[in-house]
């Protein structure tokens, strides 16, 4: 495996990869839902590459970018051992130069849900995306369906901007208990952790009342909030859209629905969601419906 910090490094390495490469982009701080999205790429592609970069532009004022874990060295030896070709490590100062001026932002689908909750956030990971695509040059890039808003809004930017890749979106890797694998989950102390688990079983709620045949958005967020009771955090939004375009879903409407919800505990969000019907879940499913 190549490690490769540098613009021109990348660049170099690039070239000699050929035609059919999967890229899996990262914070870092990996656990198994980035190796989840590793062997998706391994399984499709020739070469895979893997980038880790916290990329300060994509954290609010206030958010926790220097405290966000940083473990290159782990990272580094999980990858080696998924089987990854060449990995990407840029420092901020070589991702933005000083007289940086130029970003990447996508309109509606970016406004609601984080977008409200983080202003500029998803102006930070377009640009960055749209830097590390052309660094990498994908044949096809694999997302986690964990940040569902993260792939809609990002699919926005391939079309809009006609890059030459495909997104591939992988179902959320989970816990034995059901909560989504995240690098934040090291924040939370060990009864946070016990009462995070609440949040999966209230997506399991909706899916329930949702296989009775209730369609209407404010039931099936009122089964997951009951379900949420336990959680021992501040639940911040319970949201039910259009997993196409994001919009605000009001009415019972008989097309695919996106739940999703944040939980806060202390200054720690945790995000998860699921698609109504929940066969939709699935890779396939996921690719075909998340911003399509
Ligand atoms: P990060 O949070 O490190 O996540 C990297 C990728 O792993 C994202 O596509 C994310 O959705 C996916 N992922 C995270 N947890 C997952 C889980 N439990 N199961 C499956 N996939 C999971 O998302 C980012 O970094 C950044 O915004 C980035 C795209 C790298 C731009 O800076």
């Amino acid at each position: 495996m190549e490690v490769v910090d540098s613009v021109e490094q990348m660049r170099a390495a690039r070239r000699s990869l050929g035609e059919s490469v999967g890229v899996v982009l990262t914070m870092g701080a990996l656990h198994e839902g980035h190796l989840a999205l590793v062997r998706e790429a391994r399984a499709d592609h020739t070469r895979v590459i893997a980038t880790v970069f916290v990329n300060p532009t994509q954290f609010a004022d206030g958010e926790d970018f220097s405290q966000y874990p940083r473990t290159l060295e782990r990272d580094l030896d999980m990858l080696r051992d998924a089987g990854v070709d060449l990995v990407f490590t840029p420092t901020p100062a070589m991702m933005y130069l000083p007289d940086h001026q130029t970003t990447v932002e996508v309109g509606a689908a970016a406004e609601g849900l984080e977008g409200e909750r983080r202003p500029g956030h998803f102006k930070g990971v377009t640009t960055v995306v749209a830097k590390l695509f052309n660094l990498t040059q994908p044949t096809t890039a694999y997302f986690g369906q964990k940040d569902a808003q993260q792939v809609v809004v990002l699919r926005r930017m391939v079309r809009d901007l006609n890059f030459p890749l495909q997104l591939a979106v992988i179902p959320t890797y989970r816990e034995a208990d059901g909560l989504a694998m995240s690098s934040r989950n090291v924040y939370l102390s060990s009864e946070q952790r016990i009462g995070a688990a609440a949040l999966s079983r209230a997506l399991l709620a909706a899916q329930w009342v949702y296989d009775e045949g209730v369609r209407d958005p404010a039931v099936l967020r009122g089964a997951a909030m009951m379900a949420l009771e336990s959680c021992g955090g501040e639940i911040e939004y319970i949201a039910v859209n259009d997993p196409r375009t994001l919009a605000p879903v009001l009415a019972a409407r008989q097309a695919p629905l996106l739940l999703s919800l944040v939980v806060r505990y202390g200054t720690t969000r945790l995000l998860d969601n699921c698609l109504l019907p929940g066969d939709l879940n699935i890779r396939a499913g996921l690719t075909a419906t998340l911003g399509a």
